[in-house]
């Protein structure tokens, strides 16, 4: 399965063009590989990741555990549908191989933009419904299949402008094809404020990741 997994992280982390200073989340950060990935980019921001499963967070943790101790990731449990972070304080989100698993589309787009600060970039990967049908594992019950027009659709129903989205086909070994969508959030309109900034999560930074390491 790492295989699976690996090519997609490093072109969707590539994609999120992270700066020093970023705040990013993963969404759905699994094992913790793109989670590292990530930290090894963020200087002086922070990278938060989000997981519903105990299992991963602990292998999570132990990845990516001098990061963490270091101050500059934080990992907790917690679901897409509900993002445990106030409005606009991330720069840069992440969800590589999740986007099967998403049910109430509305809701979870709601969260993505109200967390993400506006002119923010949210790349998601999802390995194509082409490549997708040919694996037993990926049956029709668990997971939801997306070619690059359905993609590109749940953007828009999910708000984002359609000039802000592009969607790429990625080749990889073994035939295997993904897409990269790549949005921005809406920039705030002249006049409008936000009602927090992104750096104002760098406090939480310090203080959350001791209650991580606690767990
Ligand atoms: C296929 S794995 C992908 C892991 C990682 N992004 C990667 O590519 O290596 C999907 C991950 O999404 C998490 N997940 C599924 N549904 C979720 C939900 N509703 N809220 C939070 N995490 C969820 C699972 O626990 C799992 O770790």
């Amino acid at each position: 399965m790492r295989w699976i997994n690996s090519g997609p992280n490093r072109a969707a982390v590539d994609a999120l063009q992270i700066a020093p200073g970023d705040n990013v989340l993963e969404l759905g950060f699994g094992p913790g590989r793109a989670i590292e990935l990530i930290a090894a980019r963020v200087v002086d921001g922070c990278v938060y990741g989000i997981d519903q499963s105990d299992i991963m967070l602990r292998q999570a943790l132990i990845r990516n555990r001098r990061a963490i101790g270091r101050g500059r990731v934080i990992l907790q449990r917690a679901t897409f549908e509900r993002l445990p972070f106030p409005d606009a304080s991330i720069d840069k989100i992440l969800a590589v191989n999740v986007i099967y698993f998403w049910r109430d589309i509305i809701l979870i787009f709601h969260e993505i933009r109200r967390v993400l600060r506006p002119g923010g970039r949210i790349v998601i990967y999802s390995t194509d419904a082409s490549t997708m049908r040919g694996w037993k594992f990926a049956a029709k019950e668990t997971h939801r299949l997306y070619d690059a027009q359905a993609l590109r659709d749940i953007f828009l129903t999910g708000g984002f402008p359609a000039d802000e989205i592009s969607i790429g086909e990625i080749s990889f070994a073994g035939g295997m094809v993904g897409l990269l969508a790549i949005a921005e959030n809406q920039r705030l309109r002249d006049g409008q404020r936000p009602r927090h900034t992104a750096k104002s999560c760098i406090g939480q930074c310090r203080s959350a990741h001791v209650e991580v390491i606690r767990q």
